[in-house]
């Protein structure tokens, strides 16, 4: 581990992981553990921000985020899986840098009102709202993380980070390297109802769904709208389905769709039960490993605490070097 490039990166459980989740940012973690010392975290300090009033699913998508984790393949014995709240010195740095971080920085950022516009359930009008960005920063700061692997929607974060980061060593010295973004370009998954995969559209194909569970859904799920009835030629270009084949079943399969639909040559269901058979054979392995874990909650909770202990040396380690810095 010793001289790797630190890495790191966290998820908030607001809610089970999905087909998206997997392709987009979890695979790529799993690839980054060989290469990288990798850090990895449940934001669920992130995840009050906005669900503070009702808290009571969020001990059981926690619980759920590490299976998914361990099931898609991250390693405790290649990275550190850890939970933010077990290791409190993130409050202590996020206290520390919302001194000096000025109020219109964080005004700015453009997910500030994307998210309150967008959330109309909830008075998203509070601090620790507000100061998500903040927490983030002391996530990243306090292990002098080099890279943030992240989706390009994080990136006005990570640039306020930097900002806090310049900020920070301006005033009392050089503490934290600055961290870079690590973009992970993975195009979107289309859901069952062809628009992006998300849990706020209730259009996913959830990691810990059974095959029958997955069938169900991919069977009914939305294709060329324009292609009603058997009959019709359909066109694979504007066809979500397409979008999986792609991605799951062999190329051979997706040529032949390629020319087959747009003649009505097959139908629908035909592609569906194809791209299923595939689907279903790249998710077995994983769904093995999470039957396992589940039925092992103790194992699960030891990982986590081993983690976050192995996180906290690190947290604590910096933590001096700030209070020195400060003159505190
Ligand atoms: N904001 C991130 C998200 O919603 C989660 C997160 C919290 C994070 N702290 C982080 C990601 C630190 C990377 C680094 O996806």
């Amino acid at each position: 581990m010793a001289n790797k490039k630190r890495v790191l990166s966290g998820m908030q459980p607001s809610g089970l992981l999905h087909l998206g989740n997997l392709m987009g940012a979890l695979d790529n973690w799993r690839k980054l553990q060989d290469e990288y010392e990798c850090y990895y975290f449940i934001a669920d300090w992130h995840a009050l921000t906005t669900n503070y009033a009702d808290t009571s699913k969020i001990g059981t998508y926690v619980r759920e985020m590490v299976i998914d984790w361990l099931a898609a393949g991250l390693d405790p014995e290649k990275c550190v899986l850890f939970r933010q709240s077990l290791v409190p010195e993130h409050a202590v740095l996020h206290l520390l840098l919302s001194m000096s971080t000025p109020l219109p920085w964080l005004e700015r950022v453009p997910t500030y009102k994307e998210k309150m516009e967008q959330i109309s359930d909830r008075d998203m009008y509070t601090y620790g709202f507000l100061g998500y960005p903040v927490l983030q920063a002391a996530d990243i700061l306090i292990y002098k993380a080099l890279f943030v692997p992240v989706g390009t929607d994080q990136l006005p974060h990570l640039e306020l980070t930097r900002e806090i980061c310049r900020r920070f060593n301006q005033f009392y010295g050089e503490v934290f390297p600055e961290p870079q973004p690590l973009l992970t370009e993975y195009p979107k998954l289309p859901g069952t109802d062809g628009r992006k995969m998300s849990k706020s559209y209730g259009n996913c194909l959830y990691l810990s769904e059974t095959p029958a569970e997955i069938t169900k859904k991919v069977m009914a799920m939305v294709t060329d709208p324009a292609r009603v009835r058997r009959q019709d030629p359909g066109n694979p270009d504007v066809c979500p389905l397409f979008v999986l084949d792609k991605i799951f079943a062999p190329k051979e399969w997706c040529d032949h769709v390629n020319v087959e639909c747009r003649r009505a040559g097959i139908g629908c269901v035909d592609d569906k039960k194809e791209l299923l058979k595939h689907l279903l054979a790249y998710l077995a392995p994983m769904q093995e490993r999470r039957k396992a874990l589940v039925d092992n909650p103790k194992q699960v909770e030891e990982i986590v605490a081993a983690g976050s202990a192995k996180a906290r040396i690190v947290a604590k380690e910096t933590m001096e070097k700030v209070r020195e810095a400060m003159k505190m």
